[in-house]
């Protein structure tokens, strides 16, 4: 069905279905292969020079994971979107078709761990230098730019800390100097940020979070003009070997037909969550970009259609002993890393560590919460239950 026009809520429920070519079957069927067949030479030669767009071979995907990328990228906007087994899978892809030894990077500093392990371990083994820059930099990115410098990479907002950039600002810069821009888009997903309409060249998703949806898959999304198309895609599965199983992409399919729904659910409670904790005697700050303070707060009211589920707390200076009564006894926020599925979740996160271009401010300890499906009023006793025995009662 075309999808020019369309509302996002119909696009995220249409997009990349076509029932009558699958006899009338609303969801299409799951292609699982290793091996592909053709039905002559000619078939064969035609098929290869399309390779990529066309089915091959198992490892760069069947009609399952063309029709997700076909959803994808109506919603999304971009021109092709290539499925990977992560989303650190589709950082690392995105970076090296980017950088090349003896380029240099610009690298925002509140990044997802792995992200900064990637360009620490293995972009610096092949010669290329990351500069870590404050996510509040805006336009003075123009400063840090060199001859060198062949990638910007924006995280917006950081996963843990939630700056959101100036991404209009950064794209201009990084475009007068004739810079890729690349941006971990998780957090928004394309239904609440689109980057191709704000100028960014390659989009990044950990699709394990709010496109799957139920924390029961590994994903990673890459978005990219047509231009990159077969660049991506020979580095991914060609070179690195990549290959997503049929029936991850048919569950992520599935998945974005009840994105919107989710996620209008996950910002409601996120924000009746979030507003409960500003105002509690233990919280020094509350890190959510639909909140005022939070920086970059007037970014994501300018650019920005929506929040998800994920923000944090900076506790007042406490001991460590506080922390771990609390969460470890909590009873519907789970402990555990990644987010986006329908549950909620709670963590510890060390900030001070993770941060070398300006030193993380906030003295107190930090929690990471995703806000899950569950009613909030459930959640908010949880919650009074944990501070509670924070305090020691
Ligand atoms: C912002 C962000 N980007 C990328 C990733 C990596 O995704 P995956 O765990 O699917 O490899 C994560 C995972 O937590 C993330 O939070």
């Amino acid at each position: 069905m075309a999808q020019q026009g369309k509302k996002d809520r119909t696009v995220a429920t249409h997009a990349g279905s076509h029932p009558h070519e699958h006899q009338g079957v609303v969801n299409p069927p799951v292609y699982r292969a290793s091996t592909v067949l053709f039905r002559s030479v000619q078939d064969l030669r035609e098929r290869y020079r399309h390779k990529y767009e066309t089915v091959t071979y198992g490892r760069d995907g069947t009609q399952t994971h063309r029709l997700l990328a076909e959803a994808f990228t109506a919603l999304e906007g971009s021109e092709r979107a290539i499925i990977l087994p992560s989303g650190v899978a589709a950082v690392s892809t995105a970076l090296l078709i980017s950088l090349s030894p003896g380029d240099s990077l610009l690298m925002v500093d509140s990044a997802y761990e792995p992200t900064r392990e990637i360009c620490d371990g293995l972009l610096a083994r092949i010669g290329v230098e990351t500069t870590y820059y404050d996510p509040m930099i805006g336009a003075g990115i123009a400063g840090l730019i060199r001859p060198n410098t062949k990638a910007i990479y924006l995280e917006s907002p950081g996963s843990l800390t939630f700056e959101t950039q100036d991404i209009p600002a950064i794209v201009a810069a990084a475009r007068q100097a004739g810079c890729r821009t690349i941006l971990d888009n998780t957090w928004a997903t394309p239904l609440f940020f689109k980057p191709p309409a704000h100028g960014i060249d390659i989009g990044v998703y950990s699709a394990s979070k709010y496109i799957g949806g139920h924390s029961d898959m590994m994903m990673g999304i890459l978005t990219c003009p047509a231009a990159l198309h077969k660049t991506a895609a020979k580095m991914a599965h060609g070179y690195i070997g990549h290959a997503v199983s049929a029936d991850d992409a048919y569950n992520a399919l599935r998945g974005m037909r009840t994105l919107h729904a989710r996620l209008v659910q996950h910002q409601e409670t996120a924000l009746i969550l979030a507003r409960w904790l500003a105002d509690r005697p233990e919280v020094e700050q509350v890190l959510h970009p639909a909140l005022p303070g939070t920086p970059g707060h007037e970014f994501w009211r300018r650019d920005y259609t929506g929040a998800s589920g994920l923000f944090a707390v900076v506790l007042k200076p406490c001991k460590p002993e506080q922390v771990e009564r609390m969460l470890d006894s909590m009873r519907l926020f789970g402990m555990g890393y990644s987010w986006g599925g329908f549950e909620s979740l709670m963590i510890r996160a060390d900030l001070k560590t993770c941060r070398t271009a300006k030193p993380w401010h906030a003295v107190g300890r930090t929690l990471r919460i995703h806000a899950g499906l569950e009613d909030p009023e459930d959640l908010i006793a949880d919650l009074e239950d944990g501070l509670a025995r924070y305090r020691g009662e």
